[in-house]
């Protein structure tokens, strides 16, 4: 298995200077190899430092070369002893391969072009540009010249290579002790899964909980897709409904609110939940009446934006919602479970960007480096719930709160390099890439 290749070898020696000679060695493929160093690296049992390299790879034209001969010697051998005429010759060949073999026959003086036929000028000839190619393909070195005039006809393309160095890593072990997924059973463990399966939602918990002022944008039907059928909640907890408008209205806690009427027709609408941020208001309520203790927890269910889809969006996708409550909590926590949770998926570029959201302050969007792409995607967005959120629910007020709502195809994709969202879930699902795929992927094991 690879990963006890690459840290069996790092036992004995310092450094494995080419992950692709390292995988030729022990005929492991590299592609798994890379995946096997990704993991390794976000645990920090390894170091990994990129190596890029230019190779020469054959064009669709030089593979066809490689595999039936150049067109030079494909004319020369549709030549027979005696020669033939011109348009016999052409009548024999594709036009393409014809053009090009006729005029590099007559550059190598294989063939002579007489006014009656076309004659062989020599016995036999060598069809180097074919092993040339041949051996291109096979990864090996040769001559700058020849490459230069494989280049020149178009039938080699430089491609750039990319591998790693790898060293032992400060957490390094020779058998990793707990496989990713174990991990993730025991991170699951330590969280509590919300109880996700209401599709329809009130306004009140999706929007007015979370001390979204009900003229806010996203409340509107262009973005949110509201039920005709029942059209609204029948019960709502009044107290804390009562605690709810008064923040809005004319703030609390030290805030000031956002001076306006708060209608309860509107709290009561049904819609299709546009966050699972709907279930954690409904779970830290819960948790407020119950009294409070730390706590964990995680969900990944679906949700409904009323968007025009393109490549990366569609109007119903899933979301990675967590969230963690305890006294003391800052921001930096919260930096930290990103930094391990991707960590440990193979996904160490991350970038945070300051954002705004009604219920949380400060906010971070969550950006991941799309490698396929070559360009930062947007994963996630995140940030500490806000006490105009959390007081009017009874929370004690030293009580923080980090939460997250990530979704679960952006990472995927930059995960599996899919970059189409449409391939991966929805009625224009590739299926064979989910065929070919394991069912649960956490690292690679
Ligand atoms: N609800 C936010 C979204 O849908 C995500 C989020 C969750 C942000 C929790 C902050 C805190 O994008």
């Amino acid at each position: 298995m690879a990963e006890e290749a690459v840290l069996g070898f790092l036992e004995k020696n310092e450094e494995i200077s080419d992950s692709s000679q390292f995988a030729s060695e022990r005929g492991i493929d590299h592609q798994e190899l890379t995946n096997v160093i990704k993991s390794l690296y976000g645990f920090r049992l390894v170091d990994a430092q990129d190596i890029k390299r230019e190779r020469w790879v054959l064009t669709e034209e030089g593979r066809a070369y490689a595999a039936a001969g150049s067109p030079e010697v494909q004319v020369f051998l549709a030549i027979p002893p005696d020669g033939i005429s011109l348009e016999e010759l052409q009548k024999k060949m594709d036009p393409s391969i014809f053009k090009i073999g006729r005029s590099q026959a007559i550059k190598n003086q294989w063939v002579e072009m007489g006014k009656q036929l076309v004659m062989r000028k020599v016995q036999d000839v060598e069809d180097k540009v074919k092993d040339f190619l041949i051996r291109v393909e096979g990864g090996e070195v040769i001559d700058p010249k020849e490459v230069d005039a494989l280049k020149r006809r178009k039938l080699i393309a430089p491609q750039t290579w990319k591998g790693y160095s790898v060293r032992k890593g400060p957490n390094y072990a020779p058998k990793r002790k707990k496989y990713a997924t174990d991990l993730t059973r025991d991170n699951l463990q330590r969280f509590e899964e919300m109880p996700t399966n209401n599709f329809v939602e009130s306004s009140f918990w999706n929007f007015d909980a979370l001390f979204q002022p009900q003229q806010h944008p996203a409340r509107d039907s262009h973005d949110t897709f509201f039920l005709q059928v029942p059209s609204t909640t029948k019960t709502l907890p009044e107290d804390y409904v009562e605690r709810v408008k008064r923040v809005h209205e004319s703030g609390g806690y030290g805030s000031r609110g956002y001076d306006y009427v708060w209608k309860r027709e509107e709290a009561n609408k049904n819609l299709l939940r546009t966050h699972t941020t709907a279930v954690s208001s409904r779970m830290l309520y819960l948790l407020a009446q119950e009294g409070f203790a730390p706590k964990r927890y995680f969900s990944i269910d679906r949700v409904f934006r009323n968007e025009a889809v393109d490549r990366t969006h569609l109007a119903e996708f899933h979301q990675i919602e967590g969230l963690v409550c305890d006294r003391g909590l800052t921001l930096g926590d919260l930096i930290g479970v990103f930094n391990d949770f991707f960590g440990r998926l193979g996904m160490s570029k991350l970038k945070f960007k300051p954002a705004y959201n009604p219920y949380t302050e400060p906010s971070m969007e969550i950006f991941g480096y799309h490698e396929g792409l070559n360009k930062w995607v947007e994963i996630g967005n995140s940030g500490m719930f806000r006490p105009e959120m959390l007081l009017p629910m009874g929370l004690p007020e030293d009580v923080r709160v980090i939460a997250w709502g990530l979704s679960l195809e952006r990472p995927t994709m930059i995960l599996y390099g899919i970059d189409n969202i449409r391939d991966l879930f929805g009625h224009k699902v590739d299926l064979s890439l989910i065929k070919k795929n394991p069912i649960c992927r956490i690292g690679i094991e």
